[in-house]
């Protein structure tokens, strides 16, 4: 029986590009979902972008737009990646929709009249020259444990301890510098500690749903007692907000978080009138399956807010929720809003073929909650040896042995080989253990091409014996058909261009099994994937080789340039106030400096920036400054320049200093904001 599948992945917020951890995400379920088609099931794959929110708003009003122009123009790139890694979405949406309004609504009156609303009085900072409301990340002070300065709201970065905004001593707003002041105001909660709620995500929570780990975290939540219970749930936020208005309470919006999975709907409903499909029918249909792929750090949203929000307000809820570990890079762990050292279009504009990535994560890839390492020796190595040496090489040699291309009859197909992988492969696929369908295929393909050198076809050509030659040829040509199947959901180009060689149907798990058989032709055999070469990672990475780059560029603006140019020459072109503003530059305090092993000229600097993790940047200006003295100071960054991966480190940004065009020789002169700036604001 078919199944009816309708699949997620995470809404990504739209104020910023993807990230490598996205392009992980959308792989692993574009892979599944390809799998789940060429079983001949109707698969409905839709996402949408996660508009809503305060980062988003903010982000909008320093660049002096509208967060509906900032989210059109994130959307706007999109397509470029998606196509880019062949990740094949059926409809891409925003939260920011009619649909999303619509359907946040109704759930919202919905979830009112069962009773599970509650409206309370809280008090809350408040920022009196932004005139608004602050979350916990826009409140930094002193901790009230250790008094270590520029603490965040909510914990302390020196001492670790735990705490609220109001607990700060001397609280400023990050968005102003102002003192904040304490506001009362009506919010609305979802009661997610009501006991029918409780009841019902224990039980939805049991069997096939979650990974074991991942149930095991849901119960722990449903289960804890005193000041570990399950709490209610702040679902409105007051204007100005970046939001969807509640029904009946102006000035009110949900918070983003209420109405970023409603866009998994919205995104499926205005892909349903799209395509003349019965939105409501298919959810309905108890045969329906609803599957989302999400990262580790967003189980509590997926397994207890979404369920229960859907359960009570009379909808669908889902069948599956498929949790993955996040993506590290040679180890090192990643910032969710600024990446890794991969930048995925840096991956594509360098010529690097999608499919290698698709592979290697693949290859990474089980059903467990782990986090997936991405190392450059690793993946040159299992591209090369296992795509190019194993698989795509059967086919060259094996092509040369069949005159005119002209299949014989042959042995394949009457050993259950090939049937037991054919079965293995599906079986892991369906589960998402894709590590493990990688390991069988590679080791069938190893058996190919070991039964192939055996035979030794250019031996048997030399002895005259060329129909037996063909046999062997025939055979190897079977089996990398076989193998074309079983990546087909991994590599769906490489796949396609298999099927023109082989001039054969589009493969199916159950098609492979069936030999082509023996006068049917194949077509003239072209390179089908090329190596990946050392260079390619270089050049991803962007090592500066320390000959031609001096360790200065990545650091510092000031001092990078080494254009012989006089100091007061305005040599560069003029730009346009958009292409100034691209460049984010912001008030910076340096919260730890000290000097980098093995680089003469460069210092590590830890830079406050307002944002919840301090920034790592390495600067040439050793020749100018004392480490020691330059802690406190506060400077001006570059913040969203790409980070960039050095020998001793990622840095995450650059700093200003001005320079002579003699370089350091004249010194170099670090810059630094009037008093009164504080870390995050804007220089423009
Ligand atoms: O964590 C995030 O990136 C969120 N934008 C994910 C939202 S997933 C869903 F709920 F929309
Ligand atoms: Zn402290």
């Amino acid at each position: 029986m078919p199944r009816q599948l309708f699949v997620t992945t995470a809404l990504p917020y739209a104020n910023g590009s993807f990230h490598i951890g996205h392009i992980m995400e959308y792989i692993q379920a574009d892979i599944w979902v390809r799998f789940q088609r060429m079983q001949g099931h109707t698969v409905h794959f839709v996402c949408a972008d996660d508009a809503h929110g305060a980062p988003i708003m903010l982000k909008a009003e320093a660049e002096g737009i509208k967060p509906e122009t900032l989210v059109a123009r994130i959307g706007a790139e999109r397509a470029r990646y998606l196509e880019g890694f062949h990740i094949a979405f059926d409809n891409w949406h925003s939260t920011h929709s009619a649909e999303n309004t619509q359907l946040a609504q109704d759930i919202y009156r919905k979830l009112d009249a069962a009773g599970l609303i509650d409206r309370r009085t809280i008090e809350q900072y408040f920022d009196p020259v932004k005139s608004m409301f602050l979350a916990d990340r826009y409140i930094k002070g002193e901790c009230p444990n250790c008094g270590a300065k520029d603490q965040f709201g909510d914990n302390c970065e020196v001492c670790g301890a735990v705490y609220s905004p109001t607990d700060l001593k001397n609280p400023y707003s990050t968005l102003s510098g102002a003192p904040p002041v304490l506001k009362s105001s009506e919010h609305f909660f979802f009661r997610l500690s009501d006991a029918r709620c409780v009841a019902f995500l224990k039980e939805w929570a049991l069997g096939e749903r979650l990974q074991g780990q991942v149930a095991n975290k849901a119960r722990e939540w449903l289960e804890g007692t005193g000041d570990k219970a399950l709490g209610d749930w702040d679902i409105s936020r007051d204007a100005p907000y970046f939001g969807i208005e509640i029904p009946g309470a102006p000035g009110k919006y949900f918070y983003v978080w209420l109405d970023a999975p409603i866009g998994y709907l919205a995104s499926f409903k205005n892909y349903c009138r799209k395509k003349g499909i019965d939105f409501e029918a298919f959810l309905a249909d108890p045969h329906s399956e609803q599957i989302h792929f999400i990262g580790k750090d967003i189980i509590y949203f997926h397994t207890l807010f979404w369920p229960a929000m859907l359960k009570f307000a009379g909808y669908k809820v889902p069948d599956r929720v498929y949790v993955h570990g996040f993506i590290t890079v040679s180890g090192e762990k990643m910032s969710k809003s600024r990446g890794t050292g991969i930048s995925p279009l840096r991956y594509l504009d360098i010529g690097m073929n999608p499919e290698w990535l698709r592979y290697y994560i693949a290859a990474k890839l089980n059903a467990n909650v782990e986090d997936v390492d991405f190392n450059p020796d690793d993946f040159i190595a299992r591209v090369n040896s296992d795509l190019v040496g194993k698989y795509v090489n059967i086919a060259s040699r094996a092509s040369k042995f069949l005159p005119e291309g002209r299949l014989v009859a042959s042995e394949f197909g009457r050993n259950e080989r090939t049937g037991d992988l054919l079965k293995a492969v599906q079986s892991h696929y369906e589960a998402r253990e894709f590590g493990k369908a990688v390991r069988d295929i590679m080791a069938y393909a190893d058996d190919a091409n070991r039964k192939f050198d055996l035979a030794a076809p250019w031996q048997l050509v030399k002895e005259g014996k060329a129909e037996r030659a063909s046999e062997v040829a025939t055979e190897a040509i079977e089996a990398f058909r076989a193998i074309t199947a079983c990546l087909k959901p991994i590599l769906p180009d490489l796949a396609m261009r298999a099927e023109r060689f082989l001039d054969c149907a589009t493969l199916t798990f159950d098609s492979a099994a069936l030999p082509l058989g023996p006068g049917h032709r194949i077509g003239a055999y072209e390179h089908l994937m090329t190596r990946v070469d050392a260079k390619h990672l270089d050049a991803l990475f962007d090592m500066p080789e320390p000959s031609k780059a001096p360790p200065t560029q990545p650091a510092v603006a000031a001092a990078a340039p080494p254009a012989p140019a006089p100091a007061s020459a305005s040599a560069s072109a003029t730009i346009g106030i958009d292409d100034f503003m691209k460049v984010d530059l912001r008030v910076a305090r340096i919260v730890d400096a000290g000097p980098v092993e093995g680089a003469d000229k460069l210092v590590r600097l830890t830079l406050d920036i307002g944002e919840a993790k301090p920034r790592n940047v390495f600067a040439g200006i050793k020749a100018a400054y004392d480490p020691a003295q330059l802690v406190g100071r506060l400077t001006v960054m570059v913040a969203n320049l790409a980070p960039r991966k050095m020998k001793f480190g990622l840095s995450e940004g650059m700093v200003l200093a001005a320079s002579a065009p003699d370089g350091a020789a004249s010194g170099i002169y670090l810059l630094a904001p009037d008093s009164g700036a504080v870390p995050g604001m804007r220089v423009k």
